[in-house]
């Protein structure tokens, strides 16, 4: 991800950029180049000491957004369209109240218990208290988080992958809202909490590579939710099956003012298929510290053909647990390994992996605790 909220259209890098404050609450940067209608609105929401900390990363993602543009594939636009308006959106039918469903059949993806808007508690609760209060629903879960229905067979076998270290008050809040919602869903599912030890910085990306690992030796899954720890849906229309295309289900966060940042933002939670996974390699494991990895996933997808798909409108919309990267370090380098996306695709990823987990069972997940190093995943030439 982009640490800043920005929309643009890529043209022209050669520019000005202009520093104001709007309001205490918020910093407004224009990035506007000559003779272009083509304008950069960074908006950083921030407050006391928030602010400091973007000013100073500032400068560096103006100068990240010119050397993506460099790259990039001369400023063509993917398939989403920012300028489709919600009343646009195709009204989507669900089954009736009443609708039985029989248990020798596929659950259908858009069943009658799928209401549509959330409420969100971001309130911290104990992780017994969730344990607790989940393990009352019918049909049970079991150790591990493993949960399917049984009035129907579940269109997908869902493996959750939570990249996680420091973040403790977190995953309570993430339990209890979201296990209902895939059991509305009807989805089988359960959860794979894959915990970086270690000093080194924090690779999200390697640790999806080690939970999906995991995961598939746990089950055989047959689709994928990458999702962070801190990011709490607020429509349970929002359908974590997988599908023909890669999925972006993270549009639209509060954090941005439920806009998507930019078009190939594909951070927060996505969803590939098994086969998809593979067939890109996994995710590369060359990010250390926070950004870029979402968008060399994107990248990745891109390359194997794939178009990423997104649910439409208010239906995916998010709230994330506010925080602020608990001295979580930035990955400055990664626009030089995004530039070379491509050639790295086959080098870094699934088939370059090692690691040593040390795996234990929780009521409501699995817990793959690992730690990470360079040298674990050998690649001859970053760059
Ligand atoms: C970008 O556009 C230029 C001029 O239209 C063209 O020569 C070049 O091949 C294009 N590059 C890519 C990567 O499509
Ligand atoms: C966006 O939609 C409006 C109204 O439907 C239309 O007039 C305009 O041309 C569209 N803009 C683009 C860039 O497609
Ligand atoms: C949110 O969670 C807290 C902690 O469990 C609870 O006390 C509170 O009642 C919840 N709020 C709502 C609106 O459900
Ligand atoms: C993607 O499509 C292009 C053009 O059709 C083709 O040349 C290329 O081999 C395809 N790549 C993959 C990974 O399938
Ligand atoms: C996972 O297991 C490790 C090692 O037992 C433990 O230190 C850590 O707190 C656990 N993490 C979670 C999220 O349960």
């Amino acid at each position: 991800i982009m640490p800043t909220h920005l929309r643009f259209r890529r043209r022209s890098f050669l520019g000005l950029v202009f520093l104001f404050s709007l309001s205490t609450s918020a910093l407004y940067f224009i990035y506007s180049a000559p003779g272009i209608v083509n304008e950069y609105l960074f908006m950083v929401q921030a407050t006391g000491i928030q602010i400091k900390q973007n000013v100073r990363n500032i400068g560096a993602q103006v100068l990240e957004q010119v050397v993506r543009g460099g790259y990039s594939l001369n400023g063509t636009d993917y398939a989403y369209d920012f300028n489709v308006s919600e009343s646009d959106v195709p009204v989507t039918t669900y089954l009736p109240g009443g609708f039985t469903y029989l248990p020798a059949q596929i659950c259908p993806e858009r069943l009658p218990s799928m209401k549509g808007r959330l409420e969100v508690n971001m309130s911290e609760i104990a992780l017994e208290e969730v344990e607790r209060f989940l393990l009352n629903s019918e049909p049970s879960m079991s150790l591990g988080g493993h949960w399917k229905p049984t009035d129907c067979v579940p269109h997908w076998k869902v493996a959750i992958l939570v990249p996680f270290r420091n973040r403790h008050e977190h995953l309570p809040i993430l339990l209890r809202h979201l296990v209902p919602t895939l059991q509305r869903q009807r989805l089988q599912f359960a959860f794979y909490v894959v915990e970086q030890v270690g000093d080194e910085p924090f690779n999200r990306a390697m640790l999806f590579n080690v939970g999906f690992r995991e995961a598939m030796k746990d089950l055989d899954w047959d689709c994928l939710v990458f999702h962070d720890v801190d990011h709490l849906l607020e429509n349970d229309r929002n359908y974590y099956g997988c599908g023909d295309m890669p999925r972006h289900f993270a549009v639209k966060l509060n954090k941005y003012s439920y806009m998507l940042p930019y078009n190939e933002f594909f951070g927060g939670v996505s969803g590939l298929t098994v086969e998809q996974f593979k067939k890109i390699n996994g995710f590369p494991n060359a990010f250390w510290g926070w950004g870029g990895e979402d968008d060399d996933l994107w990248n990745r997808v891109q390359y194997a053909n794939y178009t990423v798909s997104r649910p439409p409108g208010e239906v995916g919309r998010y709230m994330s647990i506010p925080h602020h990267h608990r001295g979580e370090v930035q990955f400055l380098g990664r626009y030089t390994l995004l530039r070379r996306s491509k050639e790295r695709q086959g080098l870094d990823g699934l088939n370059n992996l090692h690691y040593s987990p040390l795996v234990s069972r929780r009521l409501l997940y699995t817990n793959i605790s690992v730690s990470l190093s360079r040298k674990l995943a050998p690649i001859a030439d970053y760059y």
